[in-house]
């Protein structure tokens, strides 16, 4: 199968207002977020999209390493936008994954929470929302996404979850442009939608495959095991814990316990 990228493939006719009206494109890189955030200090204009075939040094979640070999989307796209909306870049993001996943494979994946879209239980795509605040205001934010597209997951050795590719789960290829371009709509469409309800939220909230799990949440060193009994517009879990208290987990991960 063609599964070629390039700019102009990227933009051509793209049907957004800002999004991927700028993309900067690589072979290989050692991160998107990288390149993106040092644009973004130079002031590159909203919407400016960063993309490479393959990372060398990729950036993950809670300081992970995310590995990106030939085959992958990786991809940062550079926002402005007000405090207040940093959380839900993450939700817009996710579900932007989902319903583009769906629309071309016709698969349909799930997110654990906060922001790992899935597909039987195993990991087909990572969020990552980095930014730059001064004075309690926002100077940048990046949305990083990195699909497993074209490849063979098994490949990709022992990880924290285990983890698939759109070409495992239909045993065919698929592509690469047309899951990006169909991904910048998407993101936009999500983007714009949040500023003026709560639909991105209600969404996300329901997408969810962790709501109603027992699960255990991992934030910074400490562990918690309960139910995850709902999230907030914030982005956080409320765990309900075996003793009847509720926790509020702003940042982590979680595992599945049944
Ligand atoms: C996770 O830990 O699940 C988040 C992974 C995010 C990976 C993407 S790939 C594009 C962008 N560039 C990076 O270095 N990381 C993000």
């Amino acid at each position: 199968m063609k599964d070629y990228l390039t700019q102009d493939s990227i933009t051509r006719d793209l049907a957004t207002r800002f999004i991927g009206h700028r993309v900067i494109l690589y072979s290989k890189t050692a991160s998107t977020m990288e390149i993106a955030r040092r644009e973004a200090i130079k002031g590159a204009i909203e919407g400016t999209v960063v993309i490479s075939n393959e990372q060398s040094a990729g950036r993950g979640r809670l300081g992970r390493l995310w590995l990106s070999p030939g085959g992958c989307v990786a991809v940062s796209v550079i926002l402005y936008p007000d405090i207040a909306f940093l959380p839900s870049l993450i939700m817009v993001a996710s579900l932007a994954v989902v319903h583009t996943i769906l629309d071309i494979t016709g698969l349909q994946p799930q997110i654990k929470w906060p922001n790992d879209v899935m597909i039987g239980g195993k990991k087909v795509c990572g969020v990552l929302v980095e930014s730059g605040v001064r004075d309690g205001n926002i100077d940048y934010a990046i949305i990083g996404i990195g699909v497993n597209v074209n490849l063979e997951a098994a490949a990709l050795g022992e990880l924290s979850l285990p983890a698939t590719s759109l070409s495992d789960e239909l045993g065919r290829g698929v592509s690469r442009l047309e899951l990006v371009r169909r991904l910048l709509v998407e993101m936009e469409r999500l983007y714009l939608s949040a500023h003026s309800s709560e639909a991105v939220y209600r969404e996300w909230k329901d997408s969810l495959e962790t709501l109603g799990r027992r699960v255990r949440a991992r934030s910074g060193d400490r562990v918690y095991e309960g139910i995850a009994e709902s999230v907030d517009k914030d982005g956080s879990l409320l765990l309900r814990r075996l003793d009847g208290s509720l926790t509020r987990i702003l940042a982590g991960d979680v595992t599945l316990q049944n």
